[in-house]
């Protein structure tokens, strides 16, 4: 039997799972789901990359020993991906046991065969990256992608000797041997090679970074989170006696910010070690949301789990595939989304099972045997030229694909008037439709396993393989008509914020913010004021110093560890001698006061209604005035909309009742 063995990058687990490290997981599963499909043994990796600088300095942050806080964040990409109705075979962590060891001896061996020496290094490093920057990577001297000036690290180091390799790898890569699709990524893999390949340092100092594997030749180094994380796409097969049959991968998958990593050291490692390479990485593209860079800071980093919540696993895992040419870099929008299923997924695709089967349970009792196939129409779809997409990858190409003959399906409907057609006549068209709808449930099958076993339930048959996408094979139907495929959703409204004029006002010029408290203290001349400390979180601004009037209503102690909501771009104002640097949000009606609380989010995270927009840089009291927030069902409105966080909605930290203010 044919083997498959595909896999994703490991993601860090600095922050939780986002669009992005959904989107390429999502493209994994599509194309081992469609390899299974083809009746070929498939085995799909994912997992989580957990040491190193960077993930040792957010567990620091957080309070949390490295392995408490890797565990919490590893746990949760395990419950998005099952979220996502990922099917991986192994999910890896870098801290497994058996990782670690394997780890261990391959350094041991490389050690041995001469590729590891001592030296000095010294180099720009960008922790945001975790990647070493040459001078010409940079702009204005910081990081292009993190805007941070770079460490310049010159210390004791054990390298690496990449030089080495540097002819051979780019022989492979020229010859195709190894293969790096699209084109443009195996040219700038190439142009990238041709400039010179450096030794480049293995290790860290522990004393420095000590959340790391330990060399086994030298205590006082843990090694470079990179070595170790590309083991992972080996110890992943080990860990389960698969490395034999499965080994090399067939397709890796990850998008363009690791190339580089991917076409240098990578391959040397496995070329130093005696290993294949492995045949295929595919380079997808990045994407943006609503066309501007994914951060925290701007508040639109969109989390998978809210996407499935609001819209379904399906109509997700449909949009990234659908809106994205794979392989370019595109755009993420939530309209875009909503566009997207009501009208290709409920009016198109939904709509044509409604409506054959309908007319097969009013006018032929849900039955249909097998007949005459309108080859004509047969012909409107072309199975291998879908089955050629998908095997090369093109994923977006083979949905529209299979999408345009769902269009087909309800324009034969209506060419055929199919509603007059009289019931003995009518038999030969349904069973028709009804097999291409089967085919068409095994072709989406990939891409949407939930859908595709909805539909499998109704025209109540088993699901099929590849070897079944042809017309004839049922003999009879005896369908069972069910809940509609598809609801529609609103479009969320269009970006007021373009429209408005100059002087007018709306919620989403107001940065709210989910902040913590971190420290309270009387303020020196006001008796009913303190002063807190709110921790925003790291990528937002730090700490912020608010002044509020709770001494009436809450205990400082109470107060500790709550997680507020902030008025962030509220111009400074010195109260009282003391500066406030934002606004803590409370609801307040007849002398008694609740602040508004959001326990499950992370700091630093924005408070929106629907639609997430750039706020304004600045806003006064006065603004803020002319909008009336309220409170509404233990939850908080503003034109009875319900403000949230990514996580979760706001809620009120004590009983207050309806229509309380919110100051
Ligand atoms: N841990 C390393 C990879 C080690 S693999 C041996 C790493 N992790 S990461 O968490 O930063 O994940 C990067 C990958 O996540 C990208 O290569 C891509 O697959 C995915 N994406 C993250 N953000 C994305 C977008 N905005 N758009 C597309 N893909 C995105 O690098």
């Amino acid at each position: 039997m044919k083997k498959f063995y595909i896999t994703t990058p490991i993601y860090y687990v600095n922050a939780e799972p986002h669009i992005g490290s959904a989107y390429t997981t999502i493209a994994a599963d599509i194309l081992a789901r469609w390899h299974k499909l083809k009746g070929e043994e498939v085995f799909f990796l994912t997992g989580t990359d957990e040491h190193g600088q960077k993930i040792q300095e957010k567990a620091e942050e957080e309070g949390l020993k490295p392995k408490v806080f890797v565990d919490k964040i590893s746990k949760k990409f395990q419950e998005t991906f099952k979220l996502l109705n990922i099917q991986n075979d192994n999910f890896i962590r870098t801290t497994d046991k058996e990782h670690e060891k394997e780890v261990k001896k391959v350094l041991q061996e490389l050690y041995d065969k001469g590729y590891i020496y001592k030296g000095f290094y010294e180099s720009f490093y960008c922790i945001g990256c975790e990647q070493y920057l040459t001078h010409s990577d940079l702009l204005d001297g910081k990081c292009p992608i993190h805007k941070r000036a770079p460490d310049l690290r010159k210390e004791e180091a054990y390298l690496f000797k990449l030089s080495e390799f540097q002819n051979k790898i780019l022989k492979l890569i020229k010859s195709g041997e190894f293969e790096i699709l699209p084109n443009k990524r195996k040219n700038e893999a190439i142009n990238f090679i041709q400039q010179g390949l450096q030794d480049i340092s293995i290790s860290r100092l522990k004393e420095k970074v000590s959340w790391g594997i330990e060399l086994p030749f030298d205590k006082n180094h843990t090694c470079f989170v990179w070595v170790d994380a590309f083991w992972n796409y080996i110890t992943g097969l080990k860990q389960k006696n698969k490395f034999d049959k499965f080994w090399p991968a067939d397709v890796q998958l990850m998008a363009k910010d690791i190339l580089r990593v991917h076409t240098t050291i990578w391959p040397a490692l496995l070329l130093a070690t005696g290993n294949k390479l492995p045949k295929r990485l595919f380079i997808h593209g990045y994407f943006t949301v609503d066309g501007e860079k994914m951060s925290k800071s701007l508040g639109n980093v969109i989390s998978p789990d809210y996407m499935v919540k609001q819209y379904g696993v399906d109509s997700l895992r449909y949009f990234l595939m659908r809106n994205i040419p794979f392989g370019e870099d595109g755009d993420f929008s939530e309209n875009l989304l909503v566009e997207r299923v009501n009208n290709e997924l409920a009016n198109e695709l939904g709509n044509l099972i409604s409506r054959v089967l309908s007319l097969a349970e009013r006018k032929l009792n849900g039955k249909a045997s097998k007949g005459f196939i309108d080859e004509k129409f047969a012909d409107r779809l072309d199975v291998d030229k879908i089955s050629n997409l998908m095997d090369n990858i093109e994923l977006h190409t083979a949905i529209n694909e299979i999408m345009r003959f769902v269009k087909e399906c309800n324009r034969y409907i209506n060419e055929e008037e199919l509603w007059d057609v009289e019931e003995n006549e009518l038999e030969v068209y349904i069973y028709t439709l009804l097999e291409a709808i089967r085919i068409i449930s095994i072709l989406l099958s990939p891409y949407m396993p939930q859908t595709s076993e909805k539909i499998n339930s109704q025209l109540n048959i088993k699901a099929g393989d590849f070897g079944d996408c042809e017309f004839g094979l049922v003999e009879i139907y005896k369908i069972k008509k069910k809940e509609i495929l598809f609801k529609k959703f609103d479009v969320p409204k269009p970006p007021e914020y373009h429209e408005k004029k100059e002087d007018e006002i709306g919620f989403e010029d107001f940065d709210f913010r989910v902040g913590e408290i971190k420290g309270v203290k009387d303020h020196p001349n006001a008796d009913k004021l303190y002063i807190e400390e709110i921790d925003l979180g790291k990528d937002t601004s730090d700490k912020l110093q608010v002044v509020s009037g709770l001494r009436e209503y809450y205990k400082k102690e109470e107060l500790i560890g709550k997680k507020v909501i902030i008025l962030r771009n509220l111009k400074p104002a010195v109260i009282r001698g003391v500066e406030s640097q934002g606004m803590l949000l409370a609801a307040v009606k007849e002398k008694k006061l609740s602040l508004l609380i959001a326990p499950k989010s992370r700091n630093g995270g924005r408070v929106f209604i629907n639609l997430r927009e750039k706020a304004r840089k600045e806003v006064t009291i006065n603004d803020f005035e002319k909008i009336l927030l309220k409170t509404k069902d233990k939850k908080v409105v503003y034109q009875d909309m319900i403000l949230r966080t990514e996580e979760e909605e706001i809620k009120l930290d004590k009983n207050i009742g309806d229509n309380a203010k919110i100051q």
